[in-house]
């Protein structure tokens, strides 16, 4: 038994594509939803010995996991290992009282809601099916059902949008009182439509983008959020509404501590023991792939020792936590980790070559991975 505790499942199927979406995904397509659960299924059985017994956290991305058949949706939930953690992402529009039952019922106690702005303008240029009212509708609905840990989706550096249109943002998903925030800074990702219409836009407002991390960050933090990844924001335990739970995304976590996990469906990534695999995008072919008892096909790449340790420290330095360093030493150059700390980007504690952590100071948080490739050997 190997016993990996993370297990992501991907759901590609959306009412539409937005125009800045490189994620895998296929629009519509109702009458395959049942065969891709099938093919989930089926390979959730294949990889079932990979799976600890008690799984920590599932996670259901997409896509548009709630834009999946609903019977077919409660299907797959009846099917998964019992985790501790069970997040499904869900885009506002989709969120109807039917369905935020269909989903408590099926053991979900994390929903990820895609709000990404309040802003009726900024909407429409992320071209998002939902209404400023539709995100806050999802929100009372999900609580409603009895969901006590929501986090909301939001996206800065839209084109067109200024800096008070974002406090306007963070004012607004505050008022929800979500458990936890990510907030993401809109990337042109290659080969959209959206990088097409606005990528020489976004180029040009890069250096504005600083002030809007640090914006968000101060916004939140002012509100008594931790920042404790650098895109990521929980209450803190103590916090009346937290109610002493740890509330940081315990799936996430696990992949910023880089454990293994298992990932089902298209262009899902596993990484067990020293390797890794993706599934590739094309639907048909997963499907016929499972359903003729063949693995689906895959890109598979063996992870070596120091890029192990390399992604450790990459991802590590993204949380507030110190990281040990001994895990990561092959990792770290050290005249540049003394350089680093000198200029205040870096906080070392104990001496470097007994050392005992390294973590990224506020400043150096906010440089983020520039800081980080420099510390790297
Ligand atoms: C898997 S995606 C989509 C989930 C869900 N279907 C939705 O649209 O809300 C998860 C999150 O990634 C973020 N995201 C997607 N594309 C992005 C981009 N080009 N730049 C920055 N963030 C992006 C969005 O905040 C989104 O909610
Ligand atoms: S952003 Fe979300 S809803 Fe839009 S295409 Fe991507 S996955 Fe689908």
């Amino acid at each position: 038994v190997i016993g990996v505790r993370h297990l992501y499942v991907h759901l590609p199927f959306c009412a539409h594509r937005c125009g800045y979406c490189d994620f895998v995904t296929v629009v519509g397509r109702r009458g395959q939803h049942a065969t891709y659960v099938d093919a989930l299924l089926v390979e959730l059985a294949r990889e079932r010995d990979v799976l600890a017994e008690r799984v920590e956290t599932v996670f259901l991305g997409g896509g548009t996991p709630t834009f999946t058949e609903r019977a077919e949706l409660a299907r797959l939930l009846t099917a998964l290992p019992p985790a501790e953690e069970l997040t499904v992402e869900a885009n506002p529009e989709t969120v109807t009282p039917e369905l935020a039952e269909l989903l408590l019922e099926g053991g979900v106690n994390r929903v990820s809601l895609g709000a990404q702005s309040f802003r009726p303008h900024l909407l429409s240029v992320l071209e998002r099916g939902a209404s400023p009212d539709d995100v806050r509708r999802a929100v009372h609905t999900l609580r409603d059902a009895g969901c006590d840990n929501i986090s909301l989706d939001l996206i800065y550096g839209i084109p067109g949008q200024s800096a008070s249109d974002l406090d306007a943002d963070i004012a607004d998903a505050l008022a929800l009182e979500p458990e936890h925030l990510s907030c993401y800074e809109l990337e042109a990702k290659p080969g959209t439509r959206f990088t097409h219409a606005h990528g020489a836009e976004l180029e040009r407002q890069a250096e504005a983008m600083e002030g809007y991390f640090e914006q968000v960050v101060d916004g939140l933090t002012g509100a008594g959020y931790r920042w404790y990844e650098t895109a990521n924001f929980c209450l803190e335990p103590e916090a009346v509404r937290a109610n002493g739970r740890d509330l940081r995304a315990r799936h996430n976590l696990g992949y910023w501590l880089s454990r293994d996990y298992l990932g089902l469906g298209i262009g899902a990534v596993s990484t067990v023991e020293g390797l890794r695999w993706r599934n590739l995008p094309s639907l048909g072919r997963y499907v016929a792939a499972l359903g003729n008892g063949a693995p689906p096909p895959r890109e598979l790449e063996v992870i070596d020792t120091g890029t192990r340790t390399r992604e450790r420290l990459m991802l590590g330095l993204r949380l507030d936590e110190p990281l040990a360093l001994g895990s990561v030493a092959d990792a770290v150059d050290r005249d540049a980790a003394e350089r680093l700390a000198a200029g205040g980007l870096v906080e070392l504690t104990g001496d470097l070559e007994g050392a005992a952590t390294v973590a990224l100071t506020r400043r150096g948080r906010f440089l983020g991975g520039g800081v980080t490739v420099e510390l790297l050997a």
